[in-house]
Formats: C-alpha cells, sequence, structure tokens
C-alpha cells in the first residue's frame, strides 16, 4: 500500500461557500477515492483560510470579533463539505494554534531568505494581492476581477527572494517534476515566472491587524498567502513531526485564479524549507453562470446549497464531474442542470437499475456475478492524467451501453418464451456490465454507486424508491 496525499485550496473565510469551492472539493474527492480504490492509503486535507484584510472588514461589518464571526463560517463551510458527500481526513483551519504557531517556525526556517524593504505600489485587497506596475497599468488602475480601483501602498515590508529559486522552478516545471496541469497552464506559469518579483510577505501590524505576528518583529503581520500556502504541511504537522510518509503532496488542486501562488511563492517556500514539491499541481477552471462570469454585482451568484437542494449531492456531484470540463472554464445553467438530472441521471441510470433489478426478481432469475470487478485501462489511464470529465464520459458510454443491450437481448421476450437458460446468461451479464461500470462509477458518485452495489448483491432487490425520482 503506497501512502498518497491529497490537498485542497482552502477558501476565504469572508462569504458563503461557493460553487468554485465545490469544484475544489469534488475534484479532490474523486481523486482520493480513485487512489484508494487503486489500493493506496490516503490523507485528504480540507481547511479554512481564515486571516486577512477582507475577513476582517466582513467581522466588523456584521459587529462581530473575528474570531467569533470564523468560528461561525468554519463550520458553515464544514457542513457544506458533509453535504457534497465529500470526505477528507484531515482539516486546518489558520486561526488553529497549532497551524499559527508552525507557520511561525517556518518562517524563522526561511529566514536567510527574507529581507526587509520598502514597498511602494499597489495592493488588491479582493485579490489579497501585491500588483506589479505592468498589471496596473494593463488594468488602468482597476481590478478586472473585483471592479475596485487598486489601492495604493507605502510601507515597510518583509520580501521573499523568490529570485533565489525561480531557476530551480523553471527547471522542476520544465521537467515535470512538478507536473502543471492542464499542459497550457504550465505555459502560463513559465512566462509568468519570467516576470514575478521578489514577494512582499508581511504587513505593518497597523494595515492588517487580523492575522499571523511575525515571530521576531511584532510590528508586522505575515502575508496572507505565506500562512496559507502552509497550511499543506502544517496540517501534515510539520516542522516537529517528519512527514515524509506523505510529502510530497501526489495532487494539489486548485483553481486558475491561484495556480501562480502555487507554481511559484510555494514551490519558493518548500526549496527554502528544503521540502521536495508536489508531484501535480491540477489546476480547473472557472463556473461561469449563464456564460458571465459570476459576480455579486451583477446579481449571477449560483448558491451551490440551492443546487444541492433541488436533486441531490449526487446530482451535484454529478453535474460538475461530468458536464464541466476538468481543465476549462464551463458554464451552469439550471436549465442544463435538470436536462443532466431528469434525461441521464434518471433515465439512463436510474431507470436500468430499477429494469434490471425488477427483470431478475420477477423471473427468479439467480445472479452470480464474481468478485473479481476490475476498472479498464482505459479508464485508469484517464484518472491518472486527471481527466475525470472524460473517464466520467467513458462510464457513461458503458451505462448507456447496458440499455442499448437490454434492448437488443430483450429479456422479457426471453421469459415469455421460456428460455429460462438464456434468460440466467442474458441478465447475468447485463448485471456484471453494470456492476463493472459501477465500480468505476464509485469514485464520481459514491453513494449511488453504494446503493447500486446493494440493490444487485445476492438476493437482487428492486430499490424501493427510484435512486434518481424524476421531476
Ligand atoms: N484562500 C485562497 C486559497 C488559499 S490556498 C492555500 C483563495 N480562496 S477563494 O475562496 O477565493 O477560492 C478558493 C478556491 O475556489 C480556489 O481554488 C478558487 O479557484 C476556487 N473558485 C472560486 N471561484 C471560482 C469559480 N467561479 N469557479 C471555479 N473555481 C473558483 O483563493
Amino acid at each position: 500500500m503506497t501512502k498518497k496525499y491529497v490537498t485542497t485550496a482552502i477558501p476565504y473565510m469572508n462569504g458563503n461557500p461557493h460553487i468554485g469551492h465545490a469544484m475544489d472539493y469534488c475534484l479532490a474527492d474523486v481523486c482520493a477515492r480513485y487512489l484508494r480504490l487503486c489500493g493506496d492509503e490516503v490523507r485528504f486535507q480540507a481547511g479554512t483560510d481564515e486571516h486577512g484584510g477582507k475577513i476582517y472588514q466582513k467581522a466588523v461589518e456584521r459587529d462581530m470579533s473575528p474570531q467569533e464571526y470564523v468560528d461561525e463560517r468554519a463550520r458553515t463551510f464544514k457542513d457544506f463539505i458533509k453535504k457534497l458527500d465529500v470526505e477528507y481526513t484531515d482539516f486546518v483551519r489558520t486561526t488553529d494554534d497549532e497551524h499559527v504557531k508552525r507557520v511561525q517556525e517556518i518562517w524563522m526556517k526561511l529566514k536567510p531568505y527574507i529581507y526587509l524593504d520598502e514597498y511602494e505600489g499597489w495592493y488588491c485587497t479582493g485579490c489579497e494581492r501585491f500588483i506589479t506596475p505592468k498589471e496596473y497599468d494593463e488594468n488602468n488602475g482597476v481590478c478586472p476581477d473585483h471592479q475596485k480601483p487598486y489601492e495604493k501602498l507605502k510601507e515597510k515590508n518583509y520580501y521573499f527572494r523568490i529570485s533565489d529559486f525561480k531557476k530551480r522552478i523553471r527547471a522542476a516545471i520544465e521537467a515535470d517534476e512538478m507536473l502543471i496541469l492542464p499542459e497550457f497552464r504550465k505555459k502560463e506559469v513559465l512566462r509568468l515566472l519570467d516576470e514575478s518579483p521578489d514577494v512582499s510577505v508581511s504587513r505593518p501590524r497597523e494595515q492588517l491587524a487580523w492575522g499571523v505576528t511575525v515571530p521576531d518583529d511584532e510590528s508586522q503581520v505575515m502575508y496572507v498567502w505565506m500562512d496559507a500556502l502552509a497550511n499543506y504541511i502544517t496540517v501534515l504537522g510539520y516542522p516537529e513531526k517528519d512527514i515524509s510518509a506523505w510529502w510530497p503532496a501526489t495532487a494539489q488542486f486548485v483553481g486558475k485564479d491561484i495556480l501562480r501562488f502555487h507554481a511559484i511563492i510555494w514551490p519558493a517556500m518548500l526549496m527554502g524549507l528544503g521540502l521536495d514539491l508536489p508531484r501535480t499541481i491540477v489546476s480547473h477552471g472557472m463556473i461561469l453562470a449563464d456564460g458571465q462570469k459570476m459576480s455579486k454585482s451583477v446579481g449571477n451568484v449560483i448558491d451551490p446549497q440551492e443546487v444541492i437542494d433541488l436533486f441531490g449531492a449526487s446530482a451535484f456531484r454529478y453535474y460538475f464531474l461530468r458536464h464541466v470540463d476538468t481543465f476549462a472554464d464551463a458554464d451552469f445553467t439550471w436549465a442544463k442542470y435538470e436536462s443532466a438530472y431528469n434525461n441521464e441521471l434518471a433515465n439512463d441510470l436510474g431507470n436500468l437499475v430499477q429494469r434490471l433489478a425488477s427483470l431478475i426478481t420477477k423471473n427468479d432469475v439467480e445472479i452470480n456475478c464474481g468478485d473479481s470487478i476490475e476498472m479498464s485501462g482505459e479508464y485508469r489511464e484517464l484518472m491518472d492524467k486527471y481527466e475525470y470529465a472524460r473517464a466520467f464520459d467513458l462510464v457513461w458510454e458503458k451505462i448507456q451501453k447496458i440499455n442499448q443491450d437490454i434492448d437488443i437481448e430483450k429479456p422479457w421476450v426471453l421469459a415469455k418464451e421460456n428460455k429460462t437458460e438464456e434468460l440466467g446468461r442474458v441478465l447475468n451479464k447485463l448485471t456484471q456490465d453494470l456492476l463493472t461500470a459501477n465500480y468505476e462509477l464509485e469514485p464520481f458518485l459514491p453513494e449511488t454507486s453504494k446503493r447500486i452495489k446493494e440493490v444487485f448483491k445476492n438476493p437482487v432487490h428492486p430499490p424501493e424508491t427510484p435512486l434518481f425520482p424524476k421531476k
């Protein structure tokens, strides 16, 4: 059994769970479940990013202390993850005492690469990011993602000497030692790397009170990204514990908007600490609503809780794992969602299970399917390349093929003609095919897969309520 470690981005606790957060959770969950199916032992981290200016502002707006506010948010996020049927093994909050202590130790270890200087330039609190003069000019001084003018900063900051590591980072990315997926994002990162200046890693306390104190300078608070990125190793117990059984991570799942932090600052931190780089960074695209970026000001934000409540977690996972390309931006519309539920989940799969199980029980057929179910080579290849939507398509093709086979074989005609032996053979074969597809379905729809296994366990019994009642 090999040990594998899978991670998700930790969302900012300044609002409600977003569809985008669900993408990280669902993709990483598929990865973890698939690896377990392959026989690996997996640790799966999730967590919450609880420091920084925008969280502080939200707490003030809500008339709460920042700690009270993030405590409430963290509970909401934990409930949300559970609702998605996502099973993490480790949860980290950046306000956990242990995390704070460990981050401070990490800072001390990185000290040789940290220097004090004055920062004069631009910042976006929405992005929690320092803006280069080139970006400032390109965007005419307004953040395109938050529609807010960049803030001018002139302050004393600690800087992290990324320049010390750039060459090695480039080599690691080019050689796929740290594989960045998809390939076109890897090219973008390499271009960005050239332009990346040393990064400011602290803010004066009077500018940002809600954060981890720089250990040997109380007047400064750590930049949220240094604090947040460290979560992937603090949750494993670094630095006091030996993490070599789990680190480097097998796969780190992030949205494309935060790939730059994971592909530049994060590897520089790891190199400074003498740790290996993650094996793979999987960068997914953005979910759009009716073709547009979701934004509060446009009023087109889709609430994932509402989407789950409509047809359940399995339908949610189905749509976002199959109809959303794993790497590209993709659209959500209620119409597409309903059609996927009714035509695919209810018709293709729900009906198939009901139909096949009823044919078996009605005709008293004994099912003797072997236990030796295996994943197909093609499926494994796609799963190993993190091409989850395509692997899911493959599983669905199998399900559709079983539906076609039923129509071709017409077991009801065999029953009518009393061809008992042939009927037994046909229904056993169809069940075997379904259980094989169901095995590959498990990482995507664990709950559904479990129910299907139950239905076809000897003696077969059709589900009392349809798996996916038509709406
Ligand atoms: N706190 C940082 C991450 C720190 S990780 C060390 C952050 N938080 S976030 O809440 O803004 O985003 C969390 C995740 O949600 C990111 O992977 C981000 O890409 C993803 N998404 C947020 N909105 C999204 C969409 N509309 N679509 C897809 N994913 C997006 O960044």
